[in-house]
């Protein structure tokens, strides 16, 4: 006899797969209302006791009282920020991994785990046409992916500009990076060289000119580029920025959290080409490769540099180390800042070893055309106008004559209504509408209808 927590319970297990089985039937699944929806504070004051309750009672209360709460990221219709649509099957591998103690740590644990993980990660890298030996590990998010390939792009740098003061090294970026980088650099302790740019595009010249400009060009011992900015889709010149960075032996982060999936696109591939000279990338299958959270993948053009860096050390791990094969030794969890680790990039390799890569590419593509057609939609209306081209999946609009106000509270009565998920941004100071495709299954209906909701 077991403990009562590890015993098998039949009718706890049919409630919760009945409930995946329903949702994962749900075409589309419900948005929901999150921060809008009421909340059951007095239930959940008393709900933890000493002697537990029910399971079905606590899913029931799960269902109607807390989901409903929360915008579902999966759903067609959310499209604030950088959505997230899992494919069915990766929802499926999702809880295979879940319910089958994969560990994604080290080799000697799960080799079976890294070959697939390492199978999908080397389809990326290939894609970008980075080369055969590239490789690294999934991690929980593109921030903690751009922190990773930071740090290790300071290390190398530090090395190999010996002559400077470590302290003083920086990375130029663009304003136009995204807040993870900037908050990266705060926890490794670098500064950046804001590189001004034309229409927030990180170019070569730009880079050129800054660096012309300032007082200590030497100490830039790295280069950050966006391929896909997040607010507007923008993807950097990756050729021109990573050309110059092999040539200076400098570092080339390229940040694709979000946009590096439309690597895959037909219409959208000629802008990645550079990736090509990336020392590391990041791409997040929890975005625009439609993989359940918390996946992102960090690719090292050169892994043992990164593995020199960041691979803990403890007497009790010496023996994930004692390989003499490097293959043998792939420990995921030497390439970024973490040790245990879920082996959350299997739902990915699942859905794309199931669907194959076609799908994929026929997915991606969908969003871009969709964003293209958004705004002939646009400009075929005299009440909003595009803020800027659609780029990648996104499109910034402006409703003519709205002030920041009217923005908020037109989003929030488009979740009220359950029409769709969409939040305003930023542009050069002006509060504008933007919208963010993901999901294959948006149609330019939805973007009709949340249009006419603008209309006077
Ligand atoms: C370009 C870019 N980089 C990094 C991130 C951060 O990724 P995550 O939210 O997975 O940490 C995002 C998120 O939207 C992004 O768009």
């Amino acid at each position: 006899m077991g403990h009562p927590m590890f015993e098998y319970d039949a009718a706890a297990t049919q409630a919760i797969f009945d409930y995946c089985r329903e949702r994962l039937q749900m075409d589309p699944v419900p948005l929901d209302y999150g921060g809008l929806a009421p909340l059951p504070y007095d239930e959940l004051a008393t709900l933890i006791t000493a002697e537990g309750r029910p399971a079905g009672e606590v899913l029931d209360f799960f269902k109607h009282s807390l989901a409903p709460a929360v915008v579902s990221i999966d759903a067609p219709n959310f499209l604030a920020f950088i959505p997230n649509s899992p494919t069915k099957n990766s929802l499926l591998f999702d809880m295979v991994v879940a319910c089958s103690g994969l560990n994604g740590t080290s080799w000697l644990e799960s080799a079976g785990v890294v070959v697939a993980e390492n199978q999908a990660l080397e389809f990326l890298a290939q894609r970008a046409g980075l080369p055969e030996g590239s490789g690294g590990a999934f991690v929980s998010g593109g921030s903690m992916g751009n922190l990773a390939g930071l740090t290790v792009a300071r290390d190398v740098g530090r090395t190999l500009r010996r002559e400077l003061d470590p302290r003083t090294v920086r990375f130029a970026i663009s304003a136009d990076a995204h807040s993870s980088v900037g908050k990266a650099l705060h926890v490794i302790g670098v500064d950046a060289l804001l590189v001004e740019t034309v229409d927030h595009r990180f170019t070569v010249d730009a880079l050129r000119a800054a660096l012309a400009a300032d007082p200590h060009p030497e100490t830039v011992i790295g280069v950050v580029a966006t391929a896909g900015t997040t607010n507007a889709g923008i993807v950097d010149d990756l050729e021109g920025l990573g050309a110059y960075a092999r040539e200076h032996d400098l570092w080339f982060h390229v940040d694709g959290a979000y946009g590096g999936a439309a690597m895959l696109s037909s219409s959208e591939r000629a802008h990645f080409t550079g990736l090509r000279h990336a020392d590391s990338f990041v791409v997040d299958p929890h975005k625009w490769l439609f993989a359940p959270l918390d996946c992102a993948a960090l690719i090292y053009r050169n892994p043992t540099i990164a593995r020199r860096v960041l691979a803990q050390q403890a007497s009790y791990l010496d023996i994930l180390h004692s390989a003499d094969d490097e293959h043998y030794e792939w420990n995921p969890s030497d390439f970024a800042i973490h040790l245990s680790r879920r082996a959350r990039g299997l739902p990915f390799w699942y859905s794309l070893v199931t669907y194959g890569t076609e799908a994929y590419e026929s997915a991606i593509q969908a969003s871009v055309d969709l964003a293209r057609r958004a705004q002939e939609m646009i400009e075929a209306l005299d009440y909003v106008e595009m803020v800027r081209p659609s780029s990648l999946s996104i499109v910034l609009f402006r409703r003519r004559g709205w002030r920041d106000e009217q923005y908020n509270e037109w989003s929030h009565q488009l979740l009220r209504d359950q029409i769709a998920f969409v939040t305003p941004t930023k542009w050069e100071g002006e509060t504008v509408a933007r919208l963010a495709f993901l999901h294959p299954g948006t149609d330019e209906d939805l973007v009709r209808r949340i249009l006419e909701t603008m209309r006077d």
